[in-house]
């Protein structure tokens, strides 16, 4: 398949890896253009090229950037490439931490909405909710003992299965998380965020989840990743 990475940083750059180790044609983008990722891309087998380029390098698109970056991507940038490509959001908003406050999110929007929004067409929310080391490092063969589970929530049903598959093929087993309505199931901090759990333990994080608390479960997980910095880091400041 081709595919295109809109992000060559720790995730895009571990997508791209996997991906093209199996077969692959990847096209990745960062910020600052084709010329910065000759090496990177040298190394993961994958063609350094601009945005706009990524996005119609495939079919199927990440996009693998701050929530924050999302409305500086260039605009209509999809607005010719083909419905039938499927566009998948692996982010998180981290107000605190990195983005700064995006009201529509604030006031209720969920994280993958306000991305399709922004950029004019659906996405597939998946990948959001696995720490890059665990996606670099624990994929496995179907059927193997253990293997992590990842969810996919959105619309398309035939873009979700496409995305269902890749999960599969980078050595996760795929769980349907629902319509993108319910992609709120997998944002930060929720039950089923990044904790490594096998399909029956994902599922069932998946359905304890509470809508009311959204803003508490990333206030709760920035909190933490807070505490995490500051642990590696001796003497550096946690207030912001
Ligand atoms: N790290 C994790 O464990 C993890 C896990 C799951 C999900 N996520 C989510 O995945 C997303 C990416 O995370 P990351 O850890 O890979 O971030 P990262 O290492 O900071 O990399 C960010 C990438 O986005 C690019 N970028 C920024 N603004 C851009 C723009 N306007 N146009 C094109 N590219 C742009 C950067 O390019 P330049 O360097 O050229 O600016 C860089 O390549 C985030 O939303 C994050 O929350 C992260």
């Amino acid at each position: 398949m081709r595919i295109g990475i809109i992000g060559a940083g720790t995730m895009g750059g571990i997508l791209g890896r996997h991906l093209a180790k199996l077969g692959h044609r990847v096209a990745i983008a960062n910020s600052r253009g084709p010329e910065s990722l000759t090496a990177l891309a040298a190394e993961i087998d994958a063609a350094p090229v601009s945005v706009v380029e990524a996005a119609k390098a495939g079919e199927i698109v990440f996009v693998a950037i701050p929530t924050k970056a999302v409305a500086n991507l260039p605009r209509g940038l999809f607005a010719n490439v083909a419905d039938s490509i499927v566009v998948i959001d692996i982010g998180n908003y981290h107000p605190e931490l990195r983005d700064g406050r995006i009201d529509a999110i604030d006031r209720g929007m969920l994280d993958s909405q306000w991305v399709a929004q922004q950029i004019g067409r659906p996405v597939i929310k998946a990948f959001n909710n696995i720490l890059a080391k665990s996606l670099l490092e624990k994929g496995v063969p179907k059927g193997t003992n253990g293997r992590i589970a990842l969810s996919v929530a959105g619309d398309p049903l035939d873009a979700k299965a496409a995305v269902l598959r890749l999960v599969d093929d980078l050595g996760f087993d795929p769980v349907d998380g629902g319509d993108l309505d319910d992609s709120w199931r997998q944002q930060p901090g929720t039950p089923a965020y990044c904790r490594d759990l096998e399909a029956a333990a994902l599922r069932r994080a998946l359905a304890e989840a509470d809508r009311s608390r959204i803003a508490e479960y990333r206030a709760e997980r920035e909190a933490r990743i807070r505490r995490d910095i500051a642990a590696q880091t001796p003497g550096v400041s946690t207030r912001q």
